[in-house]
């Protein structure tokens, strides 16, 4: 799978992406993730990105030529590139969509920044719009590594277990929350580790783990409707 990032903030991007999972992922080769930044396709000394908005306003607008110019060359890379932009106007991202992302070959993601991106770059490439919360971010470089680790955990291979994907929460049709889980020391102020854990009844185990999921999921549901 390829990823290509569009930001004018590729610096802020990569410590999240050379890390963990998604991390080993990249130098395992199960994806390749490249951050292209339109300052690259910028004219002028300064290599200007963003400019104020026409109609007045506050903030700036990032300019539709720079991005043009890097989506145009990304886009060729590949026969099927699926175009996404972070907005908190967009489809909300889930792990059902996330799924489905992992299938594609190829996903170029635009973030987003300061007041916004000129329209023209939306009306003329038809990205697909995704938000990760009703929140406002400061710039769409963190929704795009949200994105970015969703989809690249799913990959084949991307986990060392390969069952932790599944029993993962959400991988069901509906939410589905893990267990708590523990760790040495056996006991942490004054809090011990649960009896079960330590018995070795892996039967028992499992039966109250399951139970613990279900009444975690069963607890979320509560909390969404008060
Ligand atoms: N840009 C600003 N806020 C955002 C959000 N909640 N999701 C995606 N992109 C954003």
């Amino acid at each position: 799978m390829r990823i290509d990032l569009i930001t004018a903030f590729p610096d802020s991007c990569r410590s999240p992406l050379d890390t963990s999972i998604v991390g080993r992922a990249r130098r395992r080769g199960l994806v390749d993730i490249r951050c292209n930044d339109p300052r690259a396709w910028a004219g002028g000394w300064h290599r200007k990105v963003d400019d104020r908005p026409f109609g007045g306003g506050p903030g700036m607008v990032m300019m539709a030529e720079p991005i043009a110019g890097c989506l145009d060359f990304v886009l060729a890379q590949s026969p099927a590139p699926l175009l996404l932009m972070t907005s908190p106007q967009g489809r909300r991202l889930d792990q059902a969509w996330a799924r489905e992302l992992a299938t594609r070959e190829h996903l170029v993601v635009l973030c987003g920044h300061y007041e916004g991106i000129d329209e023209r770059i939306v009306e003329l490439y038809g990205p697909q719009l995704f938000s990760i919360g009703d929140y406002v971010l400061t710039g769409g470089e963190l929704a795009a590594l949200v994105l970015c680790d969703a989809v690249v955990r799913l990959l084949p291979g991307a986990l060392g277990n390969a069952d932790s994907a599944v029993s993962d929460s959400f991988s069901g049709n509906g939410p589905a929350f893990d267990h708590p889980c523990y760790t040495r020391p056996r006991e942490f102020r004054g809090l011990p580790v649960p009896e079960t854990l330590i018995s070795g009844d892996h039967a028992d185990i499992e039966k109250k783990r399951s139970h613990q999921r279900q009444e975690r999921s069963a607890q979320r549901e509560d909390s969404a409707q008060s």
